[in-house]
């Protein structure tokens, strides 16, 4: 489901490329963030695709970056290159994701977009899958997701404006062989947009999910299996930055990332016993 509705009030903050903006802002962000330039807050910020978010809206939107991601000398990096302000930190528990919203207010006054990127993965048989691995991939990819949410919605719901972008997945919308639990927690972020977006799009915010296929980030290797598919090939994470950054400023619900998987995720959707069929052929 697309989702466009009248411009807002950060929409028109777009006043087209923000400065070249080197080295982190000062904890005086607040005292300088202008009334009129959305606060960004982006987890994931420190590798893959959120670094390349990050590089997208610094590159082309005026608003404040504040970043979150657990490796202090990458997120740094990411920082020192966007203008951003890094805001490091685990998100597997709900207090740390408390505490990172109550730094992003305390810093900016106001978080006016949540891009939701953090995310790990976990590839083999479910029934081998360690039962600790499963807790902790549910709290980044799921519940992470939800408190942030949950600890920022409501400001932005009664100032009438505002965004979340969540990344999703293709094995979200189709299922993925030997990532059962990895599918299901983006399964879950969808349907927790779709559900949020009855709620709050009445009260001037919106909510995008972006699905991407396989993106080419360390995401593989740090999950411990390589990619091992000859299609889709991978993408370069700024295709999915691009989406993001059409996602937040033309107000897109639903983005797959590259488009044409719409495709298998509709024919899922609508035919499911021709879809696993297929699947099974082509695999
Ligand atoms: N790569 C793909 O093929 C693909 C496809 C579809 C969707 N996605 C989704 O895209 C998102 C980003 O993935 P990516 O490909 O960019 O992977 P990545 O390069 O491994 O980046 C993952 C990010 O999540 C952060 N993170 C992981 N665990 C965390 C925790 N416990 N607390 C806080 N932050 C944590 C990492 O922080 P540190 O680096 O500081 O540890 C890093 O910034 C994930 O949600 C993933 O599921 C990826």
């Amino acid at each position: 489901m697309r989702d466009r509705v009248p411009s807002s009030e950060a929409e028109t903050a777009l006043v087209g490329p923000s400065p070249a903006r080197k080295g982190s802002r000062s904890p005086r962000l607040r005292a300088m963030t202008a009334p009129g330039v959305p606060v960004v807050l982006v987890t994931g910020a420190s590798s893959g695709i959120g670094a390349a978010v990050t590089r997208r809206l610094a590159a082309g939107w005026r608003c404040e970056l504040l970043l979150n991601g657990r490796d202090p000398a990458r997120l740094t990096a990411v920082a020192e290159a966007s203008g951003g302000v890094p805001l490091p930190g685990e998100l597997t528990t709900p207090e740390h994701c408390r505490a990172l919203a109550g730094r992003a207010l305390d810093l900016a006054g106001r978080v006016d977009v949540l891009i939701a990127g953090a995310g790990v993965g976990w590839a083999g048989p479910f029934t081998e899958m360690p039962p600790d691995d499963i807790d902790r991939l549910l709290a980044v990819n799921l519940a992470s997701v939800l408190h942030l949410a949950r600890a920022l919605l409501p400001a932005m719901v009664s100032r009438g404006n505002g965004y979340v972008v969540l990344i999703g997945s293709i094995a979200g919308a189709c299922g993925v062989g030997e990532e059962a639990v990895y599918s299901a927690s983006k399964a879950a972020l969808t349907a927790f947009a779709d559900s949020l977006r009855y709620e709050v799009r009445p009260k001037g915010v919106h909510v995008s999910v972006v699905l991407p296929g396989a993106v080419d980030t360390p995401f593989f290797a740090r999950r411990g299996t390589p990619y091992g598919r000859s299609r889709p090939r991978p993408i370069p994470p700024e295709q999915v930055a691009e989406a993001v950054y059409r996602a937040v400023v033309r107000h897109r619900g639903e983005l797959f990332v590259p488009a044409w998987l719409r495709l298998p995720a509709r024919l899922h959707g609508v035919a499911p016993a021709l879809f696993h069929h297929l699947a099974a052929r082509l695999a």
